[in-house]
């Protein structure tokens, strides 16, 4: 039987998030949702974040039989899963900046932390900090305007790489900082011009591979609901204006419908 996943973001970003799933579960039943009604979330409130995750899994959780919900966003799974995980019963799964894994790679012991401006200043990550990296020094920058350009980039624009290099120009004199955290799932996909910022920087790390093993894990050890539905199937909180370009590029992950969220019952 086929697993249904649920994945979602303020945007594309979560894309990221859910290619390294697919690579380990190619034939699960994946349901996505963007909340671009609320996109960026980057400087929202902790509570408006956590009253749309509430709002978007009851209701597609009572559409659909989502076995997993995996919360691809850094910015929401900083502040959301306690609610979540008191509210519903399946399992839900957060993404969180890789501190752990970029404190273990860095030569220098020298890491920066690139996030929204709400994840940089959340305590969950001053505690994954403290946890994981106290031997390194830890440098962050919170952006919303990366997470645009990123956002924009998929829906076919072209990167403006001058604004882009203003974002990161507080590192580009930092030539110890050896190891930098993607910690917003939309940086992957400005992987390579970051990349071109940040000379010095040898390892970038993101928080897909460890996603996608932990969701294989649990959906082994988890009864799995019968499902009656093939396609894969997106779901956003607004209409988009540029809507059949979109679905041009969706087809390219594997999605060949785009259903507003208020649709449902
Ligand atoms: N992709 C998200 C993250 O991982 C949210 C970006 C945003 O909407 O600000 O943080």
């Amino acid at each position: 039987m086929k697993p249904t996943i649920l994945l979602y973001d303020s945007g594309m970003g979560g894309l990221t998030v859910y290619d390294s799933i697919r690579e380990s579960l190619p034939n699960a039943h994946y349901l996505y949702c963007f909340d671009n009604a609320y996109f960026p979330y980057s400087e929202k409130s902790e509570n408006v974040v956590i009253e749309r995750a509430s709002m978007i899994v009851q209701k597609i959780a009572q559409n659909y039989p989502v076995d997993i919900v995996v919360v691809a966003c850094n910015t929401a799974s900083t502040v959301v899963l306690p609610a979540l995980r008191e509210r519903f019963r399946m399992p839900i799964v957060g993404t969180v900046p890789a501190i752990k894994p970029a404190a273990e790679k860095s030569v220098n012991h020298h890491i920066g932390l690139l996030a929204t401006k709400g994840t940089v200043q959340r305590s969950y990550v001053a505690n994954l900090i403290e946890q994981y990296a106290s031997h390194c020094i830890v440098e962050k920058l919170g952006s919303t305007k990366l997470v645009e350009i990123a956002e924009q980039k998929l829906h076919g624009k072209t990167v403006d790489l001058f604004a882009l290099k203003e974002e990161l120009s507080p590192w580009q004199q930092i030539q110890t900082l050896d190891t930098v955290v993607l910690g917003c799932t939309h940086f992957p996909l400005l992987k390579e011009e970051i990349k071109s910022c940040l000379p010095q920087v040898k390892h970038f790390v993101d928080s897909g591979k460890a996603i996608a093993s932990r969701v294989q894990y649990l959906l082994d050890n988890l009864q799995i609901k019968p499902n009656h539905s093939e396609e894969n199937l997106i779901f956003c909180t607004k209409s988009f204006d540029d809507q059949d370009k979109l679905l041009n590029i969706l087809a390219l992950w594997g999605f060949s419908h785009l259903c507003e969220l208020s649709e449902l019952n």
